[in-house]
């Protein structure tokens, strides 16, 4: 037996249970992971209220480390007392499941359990954002926009770019987090709760504009992101914090320069091992040389998942956020 978080209806935290669930052995393929340390993402939210719909009951993350306490048949290239983490593969608040190893990558000496646990999903998004989505707009000494910094993705993607040798352009909500977004990699910091977005990017590019912004904050932010683009710029819209973007007349593209729109998932980047093998790699190089630096700012016991997401929505954490199983 095994305690889990699960939801059994979509809803808000308090349809989060802490429950006890069996976990059985593993199958063909699988191995059973006892997590030590689980990610908190912004699409467990969207998991949990609906927004994204899965099938019920379940238990809600996609990100996790742990170590592999049972190997089932017909498995290749993993063992017994490994240390592993995946991330994108539902079910994630608890603190024993199964798992097939399609979904597994090795976390290397050098970054620990929780740092694995949190960068994960947020860290590949990063990788695959800058050097894959965005690579054909840049090259080194452009400048981008990136909206809400000092959130998860947010202190990754500040460093990862500034390693690229991109200058970056940050938004979010606060002084504190300004600041901090500033530590990591961001060159200028636009509070978008009082300043607008528009004049401060056109001030900073000398009314240029941007070849790239990237949103994840969605509805809020979509009108004014586009507006900082330079003709034939490219827009990412990659998520949804503040609510979904409406749906958009194709028109306005051509009306505001030519643009390009993308509306990617990590899901479609790492969908072959091989893609998840290498974005992988890229995640853990760049922790182990020192340039992307991973602090969690926030740490709450699996059984208080309900308060990590109430604090998420309501803007309170900074960077990466771990649950303790
Ligand atoms: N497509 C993909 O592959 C992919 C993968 C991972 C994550 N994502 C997306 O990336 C974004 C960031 O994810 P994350 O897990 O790192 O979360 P996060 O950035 O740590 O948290 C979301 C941040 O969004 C900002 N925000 C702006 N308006 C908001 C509102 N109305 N309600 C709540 N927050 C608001 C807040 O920062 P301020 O206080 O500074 O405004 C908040 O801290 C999310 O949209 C997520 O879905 C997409």
């Amino acid at each position: 037996m095994s305690k889990s978080i699960l939801i059994h209806e979509n809803g808000g935290p308090e349809k989060m249970k802490f429950e006890e669930v069996e976990v059985g052995k593993p199958g063909p393929g699988q191995v059973k992971l006892r997590h030590t340390a689980i990610g908190l993402n912004f699409i467990d939210v969207y998991t949990r209220s609906g927004l994204y719909q899965t099938p019920m009951p379940n238990a809600v993350g996609r990100e996790a480390a742990g170590v592999i306490v049972e190997v089932g048949p017909r498995v290749k290239g993993f063992k017994k007392g490994d240390r592993v983490a995946y991330c994108g593969v539902l079910g994630a608040y608890c603190q024993e499941r199964l798992m097939g190893v399609d979904q597994l990558v090795k976390v290397p000496t050098g970054v620990s359990d929780e740092q694995a646990a949190a960068i994960m999903l947020k860290g590949m998004t990063t990788e695959y954002l800058v050097d894959r989505t965005a690579k054909a707009w840049l090259k080194k000494g452009d400048t981008v926009l990136f909206h809400a910094a000092a959130g998860g993705v947010g202190l990754l993607f500040g460093q990862w770019a500034k390693a690229r040798g991109y200058k970056v352009i940050g938004t979010t909500s606060s002084p504190e987090k300004a600041a901090l977004a500033k530590k990591n990699g961001y060159k200028w910091v636009i509070d978008y709760t009082k300043q607008d977005i528009v004049a401060e990017v056109k001030k900073i590019t000398k009314n240029k504009g941007v070849p790239v912004v990237f949103d994840g904050v969605g509805k809020d932010t979509w009108a004014a992101s586009l507006d900082c683009l330079q003709p034939r710029g490219l827009m990412v819209s990659f998520g949804n914090a503040s609510g979904a973007v409406a749906p958009i007349p194709l028109g306005i593209l051509n009306t505001k320069g030519s643009l390009y729109v993308t509306r990617p998932s990590l899901f479609a980047y790492t969908s072959t091992r091989a893609d998840l093998e290498a974005s992988a790699r890229s995640l853990f190089k760049m922790v182990k040389s020192g340039k992307v630096k991973i602090s969690i700012d926030q740490h709450y016991p699996l059984a208080e998942a309900a308060q990590a997401h109430i604090d998420l929505e309501s803007r309170k954490t900074t960077g990466q956020t771990v649950l303790v199983p």
